[in-house]
């Protein structure tokens, strides 16, 4: 009886569904996160369930039959990337290395496809070592918005960007090339990683799909790995979903869950992260031991103008990086040095991180592509957390006394007591 009630009662309260017209906190908060309608719970459960009771063969209770296929916890969590990245579809994979092998594995053996140079180490490794092994070949330009056409062919079916690249923070004019793209039927996809859906909306600029590694921002406490496709074709969306039930390749869902929570405080932790990376990039411009600062929220970066038309308010992001005096070692041993920042991988959370992309991140590039796209042995990459910006000042201007300060300017650092 009492369910009864409770379930009455939820008939009667009016539908929660967000507006598109709303702001990105309150769709943040509230897409994708209906109250539960039997118990009134105003936080999903977490449906842990693998399989889902049927009252005759084939024909399930309600929408969901073995949670490889779908999930509740996983539609919350698409809805909710959906409404914040503009798209009529979002599919949520175990990792955004899935999503990416996803996106490559729907098209056909034989497909050609054009990327930037400086994409995410993994993502090169995909294309360069597992996509010829369905056929599809990828051709890298450090370029793209100047010769798109040069490099486009009869089987060019994809363009993959990722804007701002990684590890050097290029940016990428994505309305350009998606006109240059679509001019020949080819379909544009961006990598939003390091921006979020906070500070840049891809299909706003006409991309067709939006992927994300969820493990860094949108879930953006270092404890879940994930990935998300968003876009707005139902044809891809029929394609991509078949594919995600026949791989396999889905998030649980625990981190379903804790990826959802993550997303209702993204609009929040983004905008104290860029706020945090722009105190820290100025510090840096204005180090004598820094050679050069990439951060697309300065006004030396060369690409300022697409941030000023691509970026919510301009914003930078909470991503930079940075090349120190003093060579491999000098970065080594800023990383070494910090205090608040921890050396790790990975990027998007609440904690700062700081590494060496030649040694981590990017070491499998080889040396000669690497350096063509600035990814020198000095290159710091910093990903600024949401703790207190004077703190984070104070931490990276002593770690570069340590590092540089304190040396003969070769890199060998006197500091014998360290
Ligand atoms: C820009 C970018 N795209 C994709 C990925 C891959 O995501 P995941 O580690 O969740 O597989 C990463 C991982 O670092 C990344 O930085």
């Amino acid at each position: 009886m009492t369910v009864a009630i409770v379930s009455d009662r939820s008939i009667e309260t009016p539908p929660r569904a967000p507006s598109p017209t709303q702001g990105f906190g309150t769709l943040a908060v509230h897409a994708g996160a209906p109250h539960d309608p039997v118990t009134g719970a105003v936080i999903e459960p977490i449906s842990l369930s693998t399989t889902f009771e049927q009252t005759g063969a084939g024909r399930p209770i309600g929408a969901y039959e073995y949670s490889r296929s779908s999930n509740p916890n996983r539609e919350n969590f698409q809805a909710a990337v959906a409404a914040l990245e503009h798209a009529k579809h979002a599919l949520a994979f175990s990792s955004g290395s899935a999503a990416t092998a996803t996106i490559l594995q729907s098209l056909a053996p034989g497909s050609h496809v054009i990327s930037v140079s400086d994409v995410y180490g993994g993502t090169h490794r995909y294309f360069t070592q597992v996509a010829q092994a369905h056929g599809v070949r990828v051709t890298f330009t450090p370029q793209i918005e100047v010769d798109i056409t040069e490099h486009m062919r009869e089987d060019t079916r994809l363009i993959w960007i990722e804007s701002p690249s990684n590890p050097t923070l290029r940016l990428v004019d994505i309305r350009a090339v998606a006109t240059a793209a679509h001019a020949r039927g080819v379909k544009v996809v961006v990598d939003n990683t390091f921006l979020s859906p906070y500070i840049q909306n891809p299909l706003d600029h006409g991309a067709d799909v939006v992927v994300h590694s969820v493990t860094k921002y949108i879930n953006g406490h270092s404890d879940v790995v994930m990935g998300v496709a968003a876009f707005n074709s139902d044809e891809l969306h029929s394609r991509l979903s078949f594919l995600q039930n026949a791989c396999g390749a889905v998030p649980s869902a625990f981190d379903s869950w804790l990826a959802h929570r993550g997303v209702k405080t993204l609009h929040l932790r983004v905008r104290e992260s860029s706020r945090n990376a722009l105190a820290v990039a100025k510090a840096l411009e204005a180090s004598p031991h820094v050679i050069a600062v990439n951060y697309p929220g300065l006004d030396s970066h060369p690409h300022r103008k697409i941030a000023l038309k691509q970026h919510r308010d301009g914003m930078g992001g909470g991503m930079l990086s940075f090349r120190v005096k003093g060579g491999r070692a000098a970065a080594e041993r800023f990383c070494q040095s910090t205090k608040i920042y921890t050396l790790a991988e990975s990027l998007g959370g609440i904690e700062s991180l700081v590494e060496v992309p030649s040694a981590m991140t990017h070491a499998g590039i080889p040396r000669d592509q690497r350096e063509a796209v600035g990814v020198y042995d000095d290159l710091v990459r910093i990903s600024s957390g949401i703790e207190e910006a004077d703190d984070l000042v104070r931490d990276v201007q002593q770690a570069l006394e340590e590092a540089v300060g304190k040396s003969d300017g070769n890199g060998v650092n006197w500091n014998f007591t360290k």
